[in-house]
């Protein structure tokens, strides 16, 4: 009869774990007493205590939270950080989300400005004025409009030829969870041009049904992406346009969305909540008034809708993580219809 190496496996080992290894005599060796103990740090829970310290309270869940125009509208050339690095129980250093630090970037006319983050991925959005910025001993030019994306390592002075305000998202705060830092650029400098996106957003809105889609938007990826589609391997941006007296039903993904308002009227708005209806409607929302060059968060998992009551068009540029979900296939995003939650997989 033959034996299977399995079973032979089987035989020879006892896989139990409250069985101790049989002892040995270290001394054989010569390794006697040079062994550490490395067991103060180790914790045991119940499994029902940790299993999910989100849903406890004990890991802070990410905010809904506003950040107004005020913040930098009238400052001197610097950073404003958008900071809730409290909120989010963490000590390291600032922080908007848990991997991502969002500012407002204010940098008065014949003033410069300087950059060098810790980051994988940096994304400019330049809400007003223009300048250029040396990166590495490069130039290029950046007016309103434009998107600038910065991979490892760039060091940056940007120089204002006119008052100037950007919106500069980057991934520092998850490089200083992980203890690391980024070295290796994994895309080249990109720009995109104000014209471009413009072009790219009226031909969407321009198309056939194009407010039957659930978004008229337009999605900004880099070449070297090919996997995610996205801006950077760790970001995500679209660029997208809410049409006068328009809803845009809602939506959820694990990303964290750390959107910026540009041009809105009073009556835009969004409704944020962590359950849906039978008809599709988020139950109980929280309501987040838009502000025309503020920022709000929209925590992952939670359900949001856009409104666009004003009677004028405006513009949106949400900002996430979803570049680094997708790759993690963690992205999880759902749509719903007047009909109802509708999930693609
Ligand atoms: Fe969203």
């Amino acid at each position: 009869m033959t034996t299977t190496m399995a079973e032979q496996t089987a035989a020879a080992v006892n896989l139990d774990p409250t069985v101790p290894a049989p002892m040995t005599n270290v001394a054989e060796y010569g390794f006697e007493g040079r062994f550490e103990d490395w067991a103060d740090d180790a914790r045991y829970f119940e499994y029902s205590k940790a299993a999910n310290p989100i849903g406890s309270g004990h890991t802070p869940r990410v905010p809904i939270i506003q950040f107004g125009p005020e913040l930098y509208q009238d400052g001197p050339t610097g950073v404003v950080p958008l900071d809730l690095s409290k909120e989010l129980g963490i000590t390291s250093g600032t922080a908007t989300s848990p991997g991502l630090l969002a500012n407002f970037v204010r940098i008065r006319a014949g003033e410069q400005l300087g950059t060098s983050p810790n980051a994988t991925s940096q994304l400019y959005y330049t809400m007003y004025g223009r300048g250029f910025a040396a990166v590495d001993g490069r130039m290029v030019s950046w007016e309103k409009g434009d998107f600038l994306t910065l991979p490892a390592g760039s060091r940056s002075v940007f120089y204002a030829e006119s008052d100037a305000a950007l919106y500069w998202v980057h991934d520092e705060p998850l490089l200083r969870y992980l203890g690391v830092q980024a070295t290796e650029p994994r895309f080249r400098a990109t720009k995109f041009r104000r014209a471009d996106a413009v072009a790219h957003l009226e031909a969407v809105a321009a198309a056939p049904h194009a407010n039957d889609r659930s978004r008229v938007s337009v999605l900004l990826a880099n070449a070297a992406e090919e996997q995610t589609l996205t801006i950077t391997h760790v970001l995500w941006a679209m660029f997208g346009l809410l049409p006068a007296d328009q809803v845009q039903r809602p939506h959820r993904h694990q990303s964290v969305a750390l959107d910026l308002i540009l041009d809105c009227q009073p009556g835009c708005y969004s409704l944020l909540g962590t359950r849906l209806d039978g008809r599709g409607d988020i139950v109980n929302p929280i309501r987040v008034d838009w502000q025309p060059g503020g920022a709000f968060v929209t925590p992952p998992g939670m359900w949001h809708a856009h409104h666009n009551e004003s009677g004028e068009p405006a513009h949106l540029i949400p900002i996430q993580d979803a570049g680094l979900q997708t790759y993690l296939r963690s992205l999880d995003i759902r749509f719903t219809t007047s009909y109802g939650p509708r999930v693609f997989s």
